[in-house]
């Protein structure tokens, strides 16, 4: 059968074109109609999908080193100053409150559907959230009180070594 079907597409130019596999869209799609998170409230769905995402663990402060004890939940997702160093240099979790105050619901989806950035934030994982699911996590953030803080560092750029450093110096000198 799929010896057949992949002959069929090579058969003609014409229908090349139809034969194409559009993986992108189609993930892309089926995301955003995907399974959602069923609960009594969009908020409470919300909270779900940030406990099971982790997201606390890179975008609140304590979280990961308390194991989740640390800091009240009117705290969470208030942007890190915890940073991830690697290859890439040094991120810090935003602060997600702010992210959200700054767009509407739509431009959320639209980000969580579409974002990059240095690692390691998990982008393939809020991609593959349902459209429901990336609303509901943006009513939950926005349902969080209290103050709205402050934003996280800026990123570093990678670390140069010592020796470089020096020898950079040295060349200015
Ligand atoms: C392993 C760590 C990690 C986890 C888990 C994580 N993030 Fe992130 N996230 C980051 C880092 C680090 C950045 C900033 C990257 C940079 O500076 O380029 C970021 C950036 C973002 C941004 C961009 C914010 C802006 O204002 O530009 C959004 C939105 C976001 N994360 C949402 C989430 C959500 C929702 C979850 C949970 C489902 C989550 N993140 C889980 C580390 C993480």
């Amino acid at each position: 059968m799929k010896r057949a079907s992949m002959t069929a597409c090579l058969g003609t130019a014409l229908l090349l074109a139809g034969c194409q596999p559009t993986v992108e869209t189609t993930v892309t799609a089926a995301a955003a109609d995907g399974p959602r998170v069923v609960a009594a409230s969009d908020i409470e769905a919300g909270r779900y999908l940030v406990l099971l995402g982790g997201c606390n663990d890179c975008h609140t402060p304590q979280y990961a080193m308390t194991n989740g004890a640390q800091p009240p939940e009117a705290e969470w997702l208030k942007g890190s100053t915890e940073g991830h160093t690697g290859p890439w240099g040094t991120t810090y979790g935003k602060n997600l409150r702010m992210t959200v105050g700054r767009m509407s619901e739509d431009q959320w989806v639209e980000l969580l559907a579409t974002g990059s950035s240095l690692p390691p934030m998990p982008w393939p994982s809020v991609r593959a959230m349902s459209d429901a699911d990336k609303r509901a996590v943006y009513r939950y953030i926005a349902s969080l009180p209290g103050e709205v803080g402050q934003q996280a560092p800026a990123a570093l750029p990678p670390r140069r070594d010592a020796t470089a450093t020096g020898s950079a110096r040295r060349l200015i000198l």
